[in-house]
């Protein structure tokens, strides 16, 4: 008697009518609901015992699975056909939601292409932290325990480590990569770093691209040349430069190379890197034996390299994040 009732509601299920969101609430909760049809009928298999109980349950098992996948199946057909309206309801002839394009930031654009005029020397790329203790940093770059960069005023100390700062410079990853032992050592090393200095050409914060060719009989010739190359890759061929004598504790001799620019009638010089060949003590420091090797190190200001090449006469646009400024290096 009982599996019959259940046999006729099965068989009632393909006349259920459902054309709508409503109809599909109404037709779940008449079967599913906490006082539908399906609770009913489980309520009832209290009654019944041993087989019959048995053939029941299952029975109402297979309808409540077949009321579960009759809903399934229009709320999807339900969604399909409410994506289709969307389309249909859409005007096709209006321009698109405008979505603003990101690009590169002038100084990645830079320091990519300074990655690769020297990656085609045969430069590899190095990082180092931006964290270091004062030893790399500093002493073993030959800076006397005196030197007026390591003083609080040039010099971001990291509170609560003693003997930590953030790097003045990029030249410490010279000492990274010596300490590594592994020779001959030809790699380039981009990166920010810090410096307690702020106005129209300097900034705490600026990026620099350390070079360092570690081998035997390295010469100032062979850095002389290298620079020649870089400066007609990327400034191009024929650009005046000039080296000037300088002095850094970590080189010897050391140089700087000015590149000359003409704007709005008026012309000069701007400095773009230090330069020279690496201390003998820089290199006993690390582990190198200086009677067998030498090198020449360069470090590039990057931002340097963006204001002569977009004509930049302020270093604060580079950090600024002016949508103005930063789109017109949408298309490079
Ligand atoms: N580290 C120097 C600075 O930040 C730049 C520099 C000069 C790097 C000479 C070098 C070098 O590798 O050889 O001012």
């Amino acid at each position: 008697m009982f599996t019959t009732q259940i046999d006729q509601l099965l068989a009632g299920l393909a006349q259920e009518q459902i054309s709508n969101l409503q109809e599909l609430e109404a037709f779940r909760v008449k079967y599913l609901g906490k006082k539908g049809i399906v609770a009913a009928l489980y309520a009832e298999l209290k009654n019944l015992d041993g087989e019959a109980k048995r053939l029941a349950g299952a029975q109402i098992n297979d309808l409540k699975n077949q009321v579960n996948a009759i809903v399934a199946q229009a709320a999807q057909d339900h969604e399909s056909r409410s994506n289709v309206k969307s389309l249909e309801s859409m005007d096709l002839g209006l321009p698109p939601a405008f979505k603003p394009h990101g690009c590169q930031h002038p100084l990645t654009l830079v320091t990519n292409e300074v990655i690769d005029i020297f990656a085609r020397l045969g430069f590899t790329v190095s990082t180092g932290p931006e964290i270091v203790d004062e030893w790399t940093n500093f002493t073993a770059l030959n800076f006397p325990q005196n030197h007026p960069a390591r003083d609080m005023q040039d010099t971001f100390f990291v509170d609560n480590m003693p003997g930590y700062l953030l790097r003045t410079h990029t030249s410490g990853v010279q000492v990274q990569e010596l300490l590594k032992g592994v020779l001959p050592v030809r790699t380039i090393s981009p990166g920010m770093v810090f410096r307690r200095d702020s106005d129209a050409t300097h900034s705490p914060f600026f990026h620099q691209v350390e070079g360092l060719y570690v081998d035997q009989g390295v010469s100032f010739a062979d850095l002389k040349q290298v620079l020649y190359h870089f400066v007609n890759a990327f400034f191009g061929k024929g650009t005046d430069f000039r080296l000037r004598p300088s002095y850094f504790p970590f080189t010897e001799p050391s140089a700087e190379m000015d590149i000359a620019w003409v704007r709005n009638g008026k012309q000069g010089w701007m400095e773009i890197m230090g330069c020279g060949l690496v201390d003998p003590a820089v290199l006993s420091n690390c582990g190198v034996d200086p009677e067998l090797y030498t090198g020449f190190a360069f470090g590039i200001g990057v931002e340097r390299l963006a204001m002569l090449r977009y004509g930049i006469a302020d270093i604060r646009v580079f950090y600024e994040n002016d949508i103005r400024f930063l789109n017109q290096f949408a298309a490079l």
